[in-house]
């Protein structure tokens, strides 16, 4: 760990460094609260934006040789330091743990069924101590209390950020938020009880404000 830490603080700008280390420090936390080795999350955590360090030309072209990023990744440099990331860690710090590695590859998009680790990570990258946007106070608590919840919440936001910014918005998350309904109304056919699909107009302008 500290030597992935020094790797990081060498070659990581210092914002991307302190967010990491913020969500590592989330991560650790969220692990502890939900019975999930708080090791794994802290490392996950710390090395999910490895793929930063790298511009985007390098990391597109890694995933054309490698076969790492799907179309949708390949367009949108967003996106695509999750894959390549995971990669870079298996071949440059030698990471093998596929929770870990799996994680982080989908930590920008989720996807359906990922495990609860993943789960943590994308959530963590969320609520880090540094994220300050409207809001963040809330699913911090929330965060606490329902880990499901949380992560839909945080999925929301930024689908509909995608979607404002008329960026493309990865299928995968499309699946992760189906996922994320079902299994918040437990398959029981009850969606238009769940909040989520009372539409409120007002509250809908309040949260689409630019930050
Ligand atoms: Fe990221
Ligand atoms: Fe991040």
């Amino acid at each position: 760990m500290d030597a992935a830490r020094r790797l990081l603080y060498n070659r990581a700008g210092n914002s991307l460094f302190l967010h990491s280390q913020g969500v590592e420090e989330s991560a650790s936390k969220l692990a502890l609260r939900y019975g999930v080795d708080a090791k794994k999350a802290s490392l996950a955590g710390l090395l999910h934006d490895y793929g930063k360090i790298y511009s985007h030309p390098v990391l597109y072209q890694i995933a054309l040789e490698h076969d790492l990023g799907d179309e949708f990744c390949l367009k949108e440099p967003a996106l695509l330091h999750a894959p390549v990331g995971a990669w870079l860690l298996k071949q440059e710090l030698g990471i093998e743990d596929e929770e870990i590695l799996g994680a982080i590859r989908v930590h920008t998009t989720g996807a359906a069924g990922i495990s609860c680790l993943a789960k943590i990570v994308y959530l963590a990258d969320c609520i880090e101590p540094g994220r300050d946007y409207l809001g963040v106070d809330d699913l911090r608590k929330i965060s606490g209390v329902d880990l499901d919840k949380a992560v839909f919440v945080a999925l929301e936001r930024t689908i509909r950020r995608v979607l404002d910014r008329k960026k493309i918005l990865h299928p995968d998350s499309v699946l992760f938020r189906n996922s994320l309904i079902l299994a918040l109304t437990k398959n029981n056919q009850e969606l238009h009880k769940y909040e989520a699909y009372q539409y409120n107009p007002a509250k809908e302008e309040k949260e689409n404000t630019p930050e």
